[in-house]
């Protein structure tokens, strides 16, 4: 398999970084070995870009003894849930009881999936209805089922997650009270938002050379935190991914590749999603045979929606497009298989062409949302949740499989992204709703 291959490459590379490991990669899973060849990556790693922060082992959380790795049938499933939107309404029935039904989203998933990660793509929680002292506690029953479980689980932050009386910052804080939180932080500019961080995953037979880059990056929004202007007014956020972010993401990119001197397959995951989403579903069209999934977020709400191009809010600007950056950056990512969005939901859609307003072209990248998971928020599609299933072979054909699986039990929406998706027709997705 092509992750073997990539393995094998990967000991020789640390051998010339100075560690000289005692055991093969793969001839011992001992923790002893664990800690020390997670000390190699890291070592490894820092050494060729002392810009990049790690996301293992900085710390007692993170699972830093856990690493991400594909199961031993050489598969990895991600089981995305967006917009929980947990903690409205405090002071009334509707609102506790959603929680207490999105919890049971959550679980039915669960129940009949087999993730190795789950994604919180944003909007954990409602946090212009929450309170101060005890905001991000929400965390703690959000989480449950994921601790339950034991599963390892990394968010991104949405819109809502940041208001008067909630920070991101405070979300991960206490997000990291748990071993299995992988959520992280490393870019620390004062606006480059929090949840912007990757993850390696390693392959099934032990190896050390991550066969593939989780991405998460922060699109912001909402307002910030225990802040008003002169007017007592709540003060908004920029609402898509930071230029300073963009820059990090391909800095580091590019000297993970150059490291291991080679293209690592990546996905990733933000909460808006990008005028390109918006364009595609407006002016090239969501054909319900080809991109099966539920289009009746029109027109859906992108990054930088609101904001004016010299960067001050004001929502008779339409769209600022300070999104650009980002978008160039993502299609020129080589072996970059996907980007999963939130914030509104439905359909994959392949990006290959050139959309109004940009002067580059869609690289062949599939553009996904998942289902509303949470019974806070507005719709009332049925729940679910995506899921995306990766293996080691399927990975090197640069193909995922992905569903949606409500909460009922049923599977909707089931395509393989390969080389022909947006040409290969499936029965389209029927539109319930609770
Ligand atoms: C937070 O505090 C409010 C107001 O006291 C209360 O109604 C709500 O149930 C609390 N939420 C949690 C998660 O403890
Ligand atoms: C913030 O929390 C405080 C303390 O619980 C509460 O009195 C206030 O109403 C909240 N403010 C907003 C804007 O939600
Ligand atoms: C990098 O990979 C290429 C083939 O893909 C190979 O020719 C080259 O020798 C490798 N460089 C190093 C430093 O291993
Ligand atoms: C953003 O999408 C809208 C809707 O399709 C389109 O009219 C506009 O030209 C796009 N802008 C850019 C810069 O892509
Ligand atoms: C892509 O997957 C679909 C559905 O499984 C399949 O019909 C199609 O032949 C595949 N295309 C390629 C190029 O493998
Ligand atoms: C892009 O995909 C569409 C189907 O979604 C297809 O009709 C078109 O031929 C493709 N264009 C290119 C340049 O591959």
């Amino acid at each position: 398999m092509e992750c073997d291959k990539v393995q094998r490459a990967g000991v020789r590379i640390m051998k010339t970084a100075e560690y000289n490991p005692r055991h093969p990669a793969s001839a011992s899973k001992d923790n002893h070995c664990y800690i020390k060849m997670l000390c190699a990556f890291i070592a490894a790693v820092f050494l060729t870009t002392l810009t990049v922060s790690l996301p293992l082992g900085q710390d007692s959380h993170g699972g830093a003894d856990t690493p991400l790795r594909f199961s031993e049938d050489g598969t990895f499933q991600i089981s995305i849930f967006e917009d929980l939107h947990f903690g409205e309404n405090a002071w009334e029935q509707w609102g506790p009881q959603q929680d207490v039904k999105s919890t049971g989203v959550m679980n039915a998933v669960l129940d009949a999936e087999s993730p190795q990660l789950v994604v919180l793509n944003g909007d954990l929680i409602t946090g212009e209805n929450t309170f101060l002292e005890n905001s991000t506690t929400y965390i703690d029953q959000i989480v449950a089922p994921l601790v339950e479980r034991d599963l390892p689980w990394a968010s991104t932050y949405g819109n809502h997650d940041s208001d008067f009386n909630i920070s991101r910052r405070n979300i991960l804080g206490r997000e990291r009270l748990y071993r299995n939180a992988r959520t992280s932080q490393m870019v620390f500019g004062e606006d480059a938002g929090v949840s912007n961080y990757y993850l390696p995953v390693f392959s099934s037979d032990g190896g050390w050379e991550p066969c593939l880059l989780l991405w998460f990056f922060d699109s912001r929004g909402g307002f910030k935190y225990q802040q008003t202007d002169e007017s007592a007014q709540k003060i908004g956020q920029p609402n898509w991914v930071d230029h300073s972010v963009v820059d990090w993401f391909q800095k580091t990119r590019d000297s993970l590749n150059a490291h291991f001197n080679r293209t690592i397959p990546s996905l990733a995951f933000v909460h808006i999603p990008t005028n390109a989403s918006r364009a595609l579903q407006l002016d090239v069209g969501v054909d319900p045979y080809t991109e099966p999934g539920i289009d009746e977020d029109t027109p859906l709400a992108g990054q930088a929606q609101g904001w004016c191009a010299d960067g001050t809010s004001d929502s008779d600007c339409e769209y600022g497009a300070q999104d650009l950056p980002f978008m160039k950056a993502l299609t020129s990512t080589a072996g970059l298989l996907a980007v999963f969005s939130a914030h509104d939901h439905g359909w994959c859609f392949k990006w290959n062409n050139t959309l109004p307003g940009m002067d580059f072209t869609g690289n062949g990248l599939n553009l996904c949302f998942g289902q509303h998971s949470g019974y806070g928020g507005y719709g009332s599609w049925s729940r679910g949740s995506r899921q995306v299933l990766l293996t080691e072979a399927s990975l090197a054909e640069s193909e995922i499989d992905t569903w949606i699986r409500l909460e009922s039990g049923d599977v909707i929406s089931s395509v393989t992204l390969n080389a022909t998706y947006g040409l290969d027709r499936y029965p389209p997705t029927a539109d319930t709703h609770e």
